[in-house]
């Protein structure tokens, strides 16, 4: 052992309590320099922490008021520690009881001292009490929604309890599936719950996050929220005037490798971004809903909001001009669409085919380089930055996990409880974009 012992511990540290304090205070009794790990935001992500209040910055001003921690670094990922422990000659590493067993690996490099956690009190217990669980109801029972329930229980601070639709059969199955009530009165429903994830046909979303949030419900809803503009701007409005929370869920603007992505898109690594490409095909069969519905149905209206979300966020909603080229199947409906932006300052493409297969890819094309997301990049979890030579290549992995609906419903939750930190992801102005976009579209292909 050197001189000097020195002690090392990690945490989130989140809402920071007694049991926090007494940690690093018995840690630092164990040696003569401690250093303390403050988990990053992304790690926390990695870990299936979603559900964290105070932001970095605040966590580590937290542990550095308690005048215990000597040295505070970040942790970014998994196998930090280790590298933690060599490159600061750590003697001994501490952390929480709740813990034990997890951490011999590292008996090998210091020792490893488990202390008695503190008993009743804990971050998830201070998030539990401060914020109120929110009951959800869902409307719809369908595949979406299917998928939303066992998504929103990784994530802490609400409870779906209730399902509607008003086609009692399937939201009956939906219940027992799920053990979830079945309320067959939507206004009894509404008076059930504080928000509400609208899972119900496209065409209908504009009715019931009306009928919602003037019921004072917060919602969630699934896009396209709207098929026109200014159905979105008075859906945004009501939400203003009541201060509900009023999101589009398009998962992919909430998931976080697509946020790293963008942020790297925009960071000038590959210079000035001209042009961007997205594509997303699922061949669906002709005689489902998607390719028969004359009215709502086909490729655009169903895959659009993907498509469209990433030229949004790069390029913004002014766009100067905006086509749409299609290929039809016998009733009409798009099979494959086309959509043609121009900008002032770039061209776009956003390609959905639910009849045609094609390659599922992001390209994202700059004056120094691009980046390359492969399918399925819309629940990105690979992605390549690409350069004039190609052995010029920076490779991010991000993790995504289960189906993604956790990141949007985390996001909707912190939101509702007053963290706006995490609104940027996708905005009422970029939703309204999207909305009068899908407008244009079935203006110009549909005749209705
Ligand atoms: N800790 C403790 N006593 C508590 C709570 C936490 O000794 N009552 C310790 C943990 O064991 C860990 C450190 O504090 O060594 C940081 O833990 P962290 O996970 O940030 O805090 P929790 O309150 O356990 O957070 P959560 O509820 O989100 O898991």
């Amino acid at each position: 052992m050197s001189a000097i012992v020195t002690v090392i511990t990690y945490g989130s540290f989140d809402l920071f309590h007694e049991g926090h304090y007494r940690l690093l205070q018995r840690a630092k009794a164990l040696g003569d320099y401690l250093i303390v790990g403050v988990t990053t935001e992304s790690y926390d992500e990695y870990r299936g922490k979603l559900n964290i209040v105070d932001s970095l910055m605040e966590r580590i001003d937290h542990v550095r008021s308690t005048g215990f921690a000597d040295m505070i670094i970040i942790e970014e990922n998994v196998g930090q520690k280790v590298q933690d422990i060599k490159k600061y000659n750590v003697d001994i590493f501490v952390v929480g009881s709740d813990w034990t067993g997890h951490f011999e690996y590292l008996n090998k490099y210091c020792k490893v001292v488990y202390l008695e956690r503190t008993k009743n009190i804990s971050s998830t217990m201070l998030r539990a009490k401060n914020y109120r669980i929110l009951r959800m109801g869902i409307i719809g029972s369908g595949r979406i929604a299917s998928r939303f329930v066992p998504e929103a229980k990784q994530v802490s601070g609400l409870n779906v309890q209730c399902v509607y639709n008003p086609n009692s059969e399937s939201a009956s199955k939906f219940a027992a599936a799920w053990d979830v009530d079945m309320i067959p009165d939507l206004d009894e429903m509404f008076r059930s719950i504080d928000a509400v994830y609208i899972a119900s046909p496209h065409e209908t979303h504009y009715e019931y996050t009306k009928a919602a949030l003037e019921h004072g419900l917060h919602v969630l809803c699934e896009k396209p929220l709207t098929l026109n503009k200014a159905q979105a701007e008075e859906l945004f409005t009501i939400a203003k005037e009541r201060k509900l929370v009023l999101m589009e869920a398009v998962k992919t603007a909430y998931c976080p490798g697509f946020n790293q992505m963008l942020g790297i898109a925009h960071s000038g690594v590959i210079g000035n971004i001209c042009d961007i490409d997205a594509c997303f095909t699922k061949l669906e069969s002709p005689t489902n809903r998607e390719l028969t519905d004359l009215q709502y149905g086909g490729s655009f209206t169903e895959l659009g909001s993907y498509t469209v979300l990433p030229i949004i966020k790069l390029f913004g909603s002014n766009y100067t001009n905006i086509s749409f080229s299609t290929i039809r199947g016998e009733n009409g409906l798009d099979l494959y669409t086309k959509a043609h932006f121009e900008y002032s300052t770039g061209i776009a493409t956003a390609k959905c085919g639910l009849g045609v297969k094609s390659e599922g890819q992001l390209i994202i094309s700059g004056t120094t380089g691009y980046i390359i997301v492969e399918a399925p990049w819309w629940k990105t979890s690979y992605f390549e930055v690409r350069h004039e030579n190609p052995k010029d290549v920076e490779r991010y992995s991000v993790r995504f996990l289960g189906d993604g609906l956790r990141y949007e419903i985390s996001d909707f939750v912190s939101i509702i409880n007053g963290n706006n930190k995490r609104a940027f992801k996708l905005t009422a102005e970029e939703s309204i974009a999207m909305a009068g976009i899908m407008e244009r579209f079935l203006k110009e292909t549909r005749n209705t």
